[in-house]
């Protein structure tokens, strides 16, 4: 999604600019571009093309700057081309006075172009952010900060700014409401970011902006306004920023990388857990868990799967009840609010727009415990969180989630064990023996990465069909439901998925030779009725690709393919069972020849609703 950068030294910021929309880069973006002030004009340099070719086209043109902005777009109004690409400058002439980039959404730039279309403006782009730079520019009166003070407030819609101005060297004003944008501060530098992680290696001194907030930021310093013109402080804060490798190594795709990378997340997200006790998940959980009785899991995709295989395990462990929601559904819902409800957000990014505005939403309805899943300890979720857990799977590249779902769920069973714990279900000898079983990820992890030539010979079948069918029941639906949303990302096949019972009420009318059915089918005390969903299915001709455990009596027949996986413990089985579907779906799409790490339309970072 979009990303921005934007710097002020003493030195040619250039550098910074570039390397920041690298470090952006892994979010998804079709299109980039720069602004700076140099010798008393603004230039720009876009390009729909990756950083690496506007930085060459940059190199070309002998760009130098020690002011500038800059931005990857993710396309939401207009088509990705160079016109539409940020910055965007006003008036559309050969000396123009203002540049900006834009992340969000503008609700009202229809009116607001007429207004300015009314008033003399030409347009160049079907973008809502032109018309910023056009209202910004209408306003301007010699003072920068005061325009875009005026401008923001006929804005309908969210957004994170940065603006040059001609007329005012080493000068940016950004403004944010909705969307986030940082503050990076250096001796004698000053930068803004959507993203912390677009300023890793340049500071780690971070101030984080509030909603409504208007800062100026110099060579002589900083200040902001709230949203009511006032001047606030914003504390600085010197933060860990998850930067990672972005080596791709031996693997051919930063998502294979990352499946291979999930013995090792796990263990580091396991590491210095020593036992089971509430402030894994911040200092006075113990009074917020004393505090609940009920909890309210909201995430988008997969992260939602996560919270409803939380759901299982809490409400078996701990005996709490759990409501999950999806985050984008809850947030405009006339929900009954609980000042006893413990608000739990899951989110790989911590910055995803639905949940973020689920978590701030849930808040204001009067539900003051919350906490956040998140793999960004710097995120806005965790900052906006009374409690916290941080996932350890490192920075995730590809945009289909896949470590950080795996972490997620190791977060929510020792979740469900500290509630346990708290509530008492549980005795200690109960919790070590739950822990230990834990402890055994990494190694189970490994044995079903051992699969990988048995699923290559699944995804061979797989990517010459349109269609699929996910099944599963209990604890394994979600896993299911997160199988078939890795394959359709990824590889363009159209899947559901399904919990096995629901079959007959409808989806057995798809079921033919052509519609292979994938079944997650552990030895579970759900196993009976899942194989008599399953005879239903082979009944039609459906052809079955089941997963298994190691003990299963299933075995291989005509229409029936079977894979067993390694030895686990039973409750945790949801992790290890990921990862066959993992493998399955990244094999399909190297057969359909797709863009894994970047599937089309999407993004790695949904910070736009
Ligand atoms: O960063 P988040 O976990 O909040 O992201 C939520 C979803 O956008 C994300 O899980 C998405 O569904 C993945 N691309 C699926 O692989």
């Amino acid at each position: 999604m979009c990303g921005i950068v934007g710097a002020v030294s003493g030195r040619n910021v250039l550098g910074v600019l570039l390397q920041g929309l690298q470090r952006l880069e892994y979010r998804g973006y079709d299109s980039c571009g720069v602004a700076v002030w140099q010798d008393g004009t603004l230039r720009t340099s876009r390009s729909t093309a990756r950083v690496a070719d506007l930085a060459r086209q940059i190199d070309a043109s002998g760009l130098h700057a020690l002011t500038g902005i800059a931005h990857t777009r993710w396309a939401t109004h207009g088509a990705p081309s160079t016109a539409n690409a940020h910055p965007h400058v006003s008036p559309d002439t050969a000396r123009p006075r203002i540049a900006l980039v834009h992340n969000g959404i503008i609700e009202n730039h229809d009116s607001l172009r007429a207004e300015l279309q009314a008033a003399g403006y030409r347009f160049d782009s079907q973008t809502d952010t032109e018309v910023i730079a056009h209202l910004i520019d209408r306003l301007y009166d010699g003072d920068l900060f005061d325009a875009v003070e005026q401008a923001v407030r006929r804005l309908r819609g969210a957004y994170a700014l940065a603006v040059l101005c001609r007329d005012e060297p080493h000068r940016i004003v950004g403004a944010r409401s909705g969307s986030p944008l940082v503050v990076g501060l250096s001796d004698g530098e000053c930068f803004l970011a959507s993203d912390a992680m677009a300023l890793a290696g340049v500071t780690d001194r971070i101030a984080y902006l509030r909603d409504g907030d208007i800062v100026d930021i110099g060579l002589a310093g900083w200040h902001v306004h709230d949203r009511d013109g006032q001047r606030r402080e914003r504390p600085v804060q010197t933060v860990k920023i998850l930067a990672g490798s972005t080596d791709l190594g031996p693997y051919r795709h930063f998502m294979q990388k990352e499946i291979f990378e999930q013995p090792q997340a796990l263990a580091d997200t396991l590491e210095g857990v020593e036992g089971i006790v509430p402030e894994l998940f911040g200092d006075g959980a113990w009074r917020t868990f004393d505090q609940i009785d009920r909890l309210l899991i909201l995430g988008c995709g997969t992260s939602y799967y996560a919270g409803l295989v939380g759901k299982y395990w809490i409400e078996l462990l701990a005996r709490i009840p759990v409501t999950v929601e999806i985050a984008s559904e809850y947030r405009y819902r006339p929900s009954i609010p609980d000042p006893r409800t413990l608000v739990v957000t899951i989110s790989q990014s911590g910055e995803t727009a639905d949940t973020l505005a689920a978590l701030l939403h849930a808040r204001n309805l009067g539900q003051p415990h919350t906490l956040t899943i998140c793999n960004v300890e710097s995120s806005a979720m965790v900052r906006e969180s009374t409690l916290a857990y941080i996932t350890r799977a490192g920075i995730e590249i590809g945009v289909a989630s896949t470590k950080a779902f795996t972490t997620q769920l190791a977060a929510l069973f020792l979740l469900a064990l500290t509630l346990a714990q708290a509530r008492g279900t549980l005795d200690d000898d109960a919790l070590a023996a739950h822990l230990q079983a834990m402890r055994h990820l990494p190694r189970a992890i490994q044995g079903a990465l051992a699969l990988e030539p048995q699923l290559i010979a699944w995804a061979e079948q797989f990517a010459a069909r349109d269609h699929a069918l996910f099944l599963g029941r209990g604890l394994h639906l979600p896993i299911a439901q997160e199988g078939a949303l890795k394959l359709k990302e990824i590889s363009y096949i159209h899947a559901e998925a399904y919990p096995a019972g629901e079959l007959k009420h409808g989806p057995l009318a798809l079921v033919t030779d052509a519609m292979p059915v994938v079944t997650v089918a552990p030895t579970d005390e759900l196993l009976a009725k899942l194989e008599s969903n399953m005879q239903e299915v082979r009944a039609r001709g459906g052809r079955l690709f089941v997963l298994t455990d190691a003990d299963s009596r299933f075995d291989s027949a005509d229409g029936v393919q079977v894979i067993r996986l390694p030895e686990h413990h039973g409750l945790l089985s949801p992790i290890v069972f990921t990862v066959p579907l993992q493998l399955l779906a990244y094999h399909a799409a190297i057969v359909r020849g797709t863009d894994i790490d970047k599937p089309r339309n999407l993004a790695k970072s949904v910070t736009v609703e």
